[in-house]
């Protein structure tokens, strides 16, 4: 058996907006499922009684709609590497639906389209075979006009979920099968138009427009063009100058009505004047360099997999653009085809990818490998068409991706030069091409940041005396990284380094985090609450568990704190404040527009109050410059008293655009000037017993904490653990021959310390505990030395020293006191960063403020528990509890503050966020340390600055606490 192609399909052509009739064919199927194939009925099921069927509704995937479950896997094939055939375990969807032909088709040639069957279909009308398809994301057209009745049309549909194409469909992401795009018959009139290629082509020497039209009509008859804004009416053929224009680019996305038409059909198009290409290693866009802030965005929808929904693709897109994101990959197929009118429309630059990826063939070496084998070359070349065809009158698209992850070989080459025949306005990526001999671009996924710089300064290894040819050719590329910093739980860490290198070379042209979206799907649990489910939870049993939970938003697009990162670091503007406040200096990072779209407004804000607050003038500041602007004195002038004055710069937009309301804010900046608060002098006349200390009562036993005030509080225990992140829990691929840390710090104890109560003291006002926090099994341990001061009847004094003793055998997760608190959490105010969390080596997103921070947004809701919503540079906090709160503030330096409702044990042995249930205590961490995130999962692990070595700790803090408010 070879592998096949779609069979009985018209040629691959544009998708166009036309005034032919079309008839959706979407709705109520009837349905029946069966194991597989030589199980699946033979009972004349195409025209047959089918009444008593069930019923699924078109588009949707059948997984879930109820038929068997949805199946999760990386790279692992779900069956045995046994090419081109798919298991007997093969679900076969049978569909029908039984239709009138509408009024207004009848008469005319009528074309059925499927814009997405997975895995592979036959396809019947009235009884007779139509032809079948390949190629799940691919529109497929078929010419029912001799089959097609007036009324009592039976169309039915067999699906396999499995076929010989699965092979060459192994993405990362859900195996979902059926019908999942819509179906639609379109009335084909004669002299209508087929098919309309256009180039817009814009010069920026000289401004002009020019469009290469070509337009296949039925019988050859002439269409014209219109471009009403452009007074452009001629015939639709060959080059065609239209005077000056205004061009394409994401962050000027102006589009042209325009109009082709027939006497018998009228089809609508949006032309984008644009060029891309490349000069010296550069990626131009207009004859501008550009940098794509880019992300990969898989199709998702935690009810519907990836069934199209407008609105939400459309609030998704919003989304993006609010964070600053101009560029998508189409990982790793092209979306449903309205998607493009949006990247269009929003301004987005996208590399559309085919619908391809044999990554399964890892596992045998990639013996076999279907791009390097000739029985699938037409197989290739057929997916590569389709994609092109139907996306290439989208200016958004600025490269043709010919798929993911598919190994190296011929077919990919093949697919390479029939792109560049076909289209050289556009340029081609694959990632799999390391030595580049078919693609533009060199790109790459997860190169580590020394090696990044190293292909910056062009200089990546071999060194260039040995260099061959295609290496050499390599050199003369842009470079991306089409994936980088993997967002899969909490993190991902080191994404403002990758991008400083970015902007330090200029032949790196940026890159496109993985991923846009976690691919979580919403089940419902035994008690009927909701549940998010990842692969294992359906019963697989080949699954990659949680590695399909990895993105910016989760899948009901709640952004991830990766996100809020991500948009300050790619964010157009950056604004730095002269350390004495005389002026900022404001870097326009747009490569296309200056800044005047934008008004940068000041704020002075002292100790939580606004002092004083402004504007100033940022116009005229051309793409990819740098000016310094004057700040006024009201931002300056000494404030005696203030603990902390804020002053900070936010770029904000002067109009609302169609993704975000005027207002809205797109880079920040900021000055912090704080005063370390002195320790207020003792009240006199206080005293210290062992069992109390002011408003503090301990336990004799261990000289812990027992209650501050009314607040049943338990610590400070001295803690270097925390609860392992995704991150943690790889070995990051530069010490690959490493255990991840989650194994590191097991083997060295640190999850499991033990304490021991070695003295306490009593001297004037002051108790002063000693203990020993050790680790089973080892000699490492750490001596604190704890002293407490009341300083009043309501505040008590907390001086800590921490000395860690013996060989550790690992770096720890962080230095901190654990506090607990029994009573659950409300809520907490701070000053420090925020709102949300920072890790040392994701922190950019946040500033300096007074935060409120409610209950639900204390830590971050991962499907998969684990460590987060870390506050940095904190000085002061109150965490209210329903007993109570308890207010901390440093004498000395800020600290790094968690609070959460589970404590680590708990968030490190649930497997689901659905089943963490609050034990109704408040874990509050204080930290004088705490170790970065880094991007482990894919990609490099904790950057060696952002790790904590064993090393001692010192911190002075005051502690207070206050009845709750009802
Ligand atoms: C890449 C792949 C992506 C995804 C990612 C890990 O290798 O291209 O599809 O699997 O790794 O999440």
């Amino acid at each position: 058996m070879l592998p096949q192609i779609s069979t009985g399909t018209l040629s691959s052509r544009a998708r166009l907006t036309s005034n032919a009739p079309e008839q959706q064919l979407d709705g109520k199927w009837h349905f029946r499922l069966s194991r597989s194939l030589r199980g699946a009925p033979d009972d004349q099921w195409q025209t047959a009684e089918c009444e008593n069927w069930d019923e699924i509704d078109v588009p949707a995937h059948w997984n879930l709609q109820g038929f068997e479950s949805p199946a999760y896997s990386n790279h692992q094939m779900p069956f045995p590497l046994d090419p081109p055939y798919p298991p007997d375990a093969n679900q076969i969807g049978d569909y029908r639906v039984d239709f009138d032909t509408d009024a207004a088709l009848q008469g005319h040639r009528v074309v059925l389209r499927f814009d997405g069957i997975e895995s592979a279909a036959e396809i019947w009308l009235n009884g007779e075979l139509l032809g079948t398809t390949r190629g799940s994301r691919l529109t497929q057209e078929f010419d029912v006009t001799a089959s097609l009745r007036e009324s009592g049309n039976q169309l039915a549909v067999r699906v396999m979920q499995f076929s010989d194409a699965s092979y060459i469909e192994d993405q990362d992401m859900w195996w979902l099968p059926g019908i999942f795009r819509s179906v639609t018959l379109l009335g084909r009139p004669d002299g209508g138009i087929e098919d309309i290629f256009i180039v817009a082509d814009y010069d920026p020497a000289t401004g002009a427009g020019t469009l290469d039209v070509k337009v296949a009509v039925q019988n050859d008859v002439d269409a014209r063009l219109t471009i009403p804004a452009l007074t452009v009416d001629a015939v639709a053929k060959g080059p065609i100058e239209v005077g000056l224009v205004e061009p394409w680019s994401a962050e000027t996305p102006t589009l042209y009505d325009a109009e082709i038409s027939t006497a018998s059909e009228t089809v609508q198009l949006r032309v984008g004047f644009r060029r891309v290409h490349i000069e010296e290693a550069q990626l131009l866009v207009n004859g501008r360099p550009v940098m794509l802030r880019g992300v990969n965005r898989h199709e998702h929808h935690p009810d519907k997999g990836r069934v199209f929904d407008p609105e939400r693709v459309r609030a998704e897109l919003s989304l993006m653009k609010r964070h600053n994101i101009n560029a998508v990959r189409t990982s790793h197929y092209p979306p449903h085809p309205e998607v493009l009118d949006l990247f269009d429309e929003l301004g987005f630059y996208i590399i559309d990818e085919c619908d391809l990826e044999s990554h399964g063939f890892e596992h045998s070496e990639w013996r076999r490998n279907p791009s390097n084998d000739d029985a699938w070359r037409e197989a290739y070349l057929d997916r590569i068409r389709r994609t092109v065809n139907r996306d290439k009158n989208h200016p958004s698209v600025i490269m043709w991706s010919l798929g993911n992850e598919a190994g190296t070989g011929a077919n990919l080459e093949a697919m390479s030069s029939w792109v560049k025949a076909f289209d050289s306005s556009r340029l081609v990526h694959y990632e799999g091409d390391w030595s580049s001999t078919y693609v533009d671009v060199y790109s790459r996924m997860y190169a580590s940041h020394a090696e990044v710089g190293e292909i910056g300064r062009e200089v990546e290894q071999p060194a260039p005396i040995t260099a061959t040819a295609a290496e050499m050719h390599r050199r003369t590329l842009p470079f991306i990284q089409c994936e980088f910093g993997h967002a899969m739980g909490n993190g991902p860490g080191a994404v403002a380094e990758y991008w400083d290198l970015f902007e330090q070379y200029p032949r790196l042209a940026g890159g496109f985090i993985w991923e846009w979206i976690e691919h979580g799907l919403a089940t419902t649990g035994a008690d009927g609450t909701r549940r998010i489910a990842y692969g294992g939870d359906f019963g697989e049993t080949v699954h990659d568990s949680n590695f399909v939970i990895d993105g910016l938003v989760s899948a009901d697009l709640e952004p991830r704190p990766g996100l809020i990162d991500y948009a300050a670091i790619i964010a157009p503007v950056r604004i730095v404040v002269a350390a004495d406040r005389s002026h900022i200096d404001v870097a326009n990072r747009y490569d296309m527009v200056s800044l005047d779209h934008l008004e940068l407004v000041w704020r002075r804000v002292v100790d939580g109050v606004e002092i004083a607050a402004g504007t100033v003038d940022a116009a005229g500041i051309s793409p990819r410059s740098r000016t310094r602007i004057p700040l006024p004195e009201s931002t300056r002038s000494v404030v005696e008293t203030a603990l902390a004055d804020v002053l900070s710069l936010e770029a904000r937009l002067r109009v609302a655009t169609s993704w975000a309301p005027a207002g809205h804010v797109v880079s920040r900046g900021e000055d912090v000037r704080e005063t370390v608060i002195t320790a207020p002098e003792p009240t006199a006349g206080l005293t210290a017993s062992a069992s109390h200390v002011g408003a503090a009562s301990f336990g004799v036993v261990d000289g812990a904490l027992v209650t501050l005030g009314a607040l049943p509080i338990a610590g400070p225990a001295v803690g270097i653990w925390r609860a392992p992140t995704d991150n943690d829990r790889y070995p990051g691929w530069d010490e690959a021959e490493k255990p991840p840390f989650a194994d590191r710090w097991h083997d060295a104890g640190i999850d499991r310390t033990v304490s021991r109560f070695i003295s306490a003291e009593i001297e004037s006002a002051s108790l002063t505990v000693r203990t020993r926090t050790g680790t089973p099994i080892r000699e490492t341990g750490i001596e604190g030395a704890f002293t407490w001061t009341a300083l009043s009847s309501t505040d008590v004094r907390l001086d800590v020293t921490l000395e860690p003793r013996g060989k550790w055998t690992s770096d720890w997760a962080r230095l901190g006191l654990d506090f607990v608190i029994a009573s659950p959490p409300r809520g907490m105010d701070y000053f420090g960063l925020g709102p949300g969390q920072a890790y040392p080596d994701s922190a950019s997103g946040v500033s300096h403020g007074w935060w409120n921070v409610e209950r639900a947004h204390l830590t971050v809701d991962h499907v998969r528990p684990q460590e987060s919503g870390s506050r940095r540079e904190v000085r002061e906090a109150t965490v209210q509890t329903d007993a109570g709160s308890l207010t901390v503030r440093t004498l000395s330096q800020p600290f790094a503050l968690t609070v959460s409702p589970h404590s680590r044990k708990t968030l490190a042995e649930t497997t689901h966020n659905a089943d963490l249930v609050a034990d109704g205590n408040t874990y509050v961490s204080i930290d004088l340390a705490q170790s970065g995130v880094g991007t482990a999962t894919c990609g490099p692990g904790i950057l060696q600055r952002y790790r904590v070595a064993p090393q001692p700790g010192r911190i002075s803090l005051v502690l207070s606490t206050a009845p709750a408010t009802v």
